[in-house]
């Protein structure tokens, strides 16, 4: 039974946790919101009906309202954001000092709240942390993509990494970008919006780790790598049965700055829609 209790000395029975519950579970009785024991085993679990009290009326799972973050006036103006989208960069040359593990511990636990299809929340990280296990990544990626190109099985759609490999073999890594961390994403096979989860949540990952001077890079090579030519290698960092590793991020104290942002044709690819 989930928990969901209304205080009755703050509630000012005005319906907007009724009106603003995904399908419509939350019912009133004697002028109080209710959620009724049959209909409670549909809910979410999205805490809506919480946030979106005003007087703090409302716990549900155990989770109280003075525990939340206060929103009014604390939001980040549109200018902010706007140049948090439009400066972020990917990086591609990394200081090699890893990150102290309670900063990666906090990016991850604020990455948690990116919404998720049916609000499933299943989207998994592995995360490298130390400079070792990176380094052994890479020659294990190395030593896979040597013994595919010794067999003549690099297919030819990946054929890039038939020219990535002796840069690899030559001490330069254009794969991993001489990253000190790396984030294996992951959901389950019955996750039911997997791929966009897991997209959501590496995108939000990438804009706060860009607010806290963290920088980051989508890593499809290493995902074409390990995912697609070597998938042997997951298994070597403990992936879980029956996932889908969606995309791999690397991250890290950047040792580039940039001073601009690019500019990019805003209008570009807008279809604008009348009927
Ligand atoms: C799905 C995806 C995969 C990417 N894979 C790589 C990669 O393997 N290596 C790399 O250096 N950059 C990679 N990038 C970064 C893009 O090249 C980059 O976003 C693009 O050039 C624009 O630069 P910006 O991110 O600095 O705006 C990837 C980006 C995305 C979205």
């Amino acid at each position: 039974m989930k928990q969901f209790r209304v205080d009755k000395s703050r509630c000012i029975q005005c319906g907007e946790c009724v009106k603003d519950c995904v399908f419509g579970l939350i019912g009133m009785e004697q002028g109080y919101p209710v959620l009724p024991a049959d209909k409670a085993a549909v809910c979410i679990e999205c805490q809506h009906c919480m946030a979106v009290c005003k007087p703090g009326a409302i716990s549900i799972l155990g989770l109280y309202p003075g525990d939340s973050l206060p929103l009014e006036g604390q939001l980040p103006d549109q200018r902010q954001v706007e140049t948090l989208i439009k400066g972020r960069r990917s990086i591609r040359r990394y200081l090699p000092d890893p990150l102290p593990a309670e900063t990666i511990d906090q990016l991850l636990t604020i990455t948690a709240h990116a919404p998720t299809g049916v609000n499933a929340r299943g989207v998994e990280f592995i995360v490298v942390e130390d400079p070792g296990t990176m380094a052994a990544i890479r020659q294990e990626t190395m030593e896979a993509l040597q013994d595919l190109a010794r067999r003549d099985a690099i297919p030819e759609s990946l054929e890039c990494f038939k020219h990535i490999l002796p840069l690899m073999e030559q001490g330069y890594d254009p794969v991993f970008r001489g990253a000190p961390h790396l984030l294996i994403a992951s959901a389950a096979e019955g996750v039911p919006c997997r791929e966009a989860d897991v997209f959501i949540a590496l995108s939000y990952f990438e804009l706060l780790a860009t607010s806290a001077g963290i920088g980051t890079t989508w890593c499809g090579l290493g995902k074409w790598a390990m995912v697609d030519l070597a998938p042997q290698l997951l298994q070597s960092v403990g992936v879980p049965d029956h996932h889908d590793v969606v995309y791999l991020m690397l991250f890290g104290k950047p040792d580039v700055q940039y001073y601009r942002t690019v500019q990019r044709d805003q209008d570009a690819n807008i279809r604008r829609l009348v009927k």
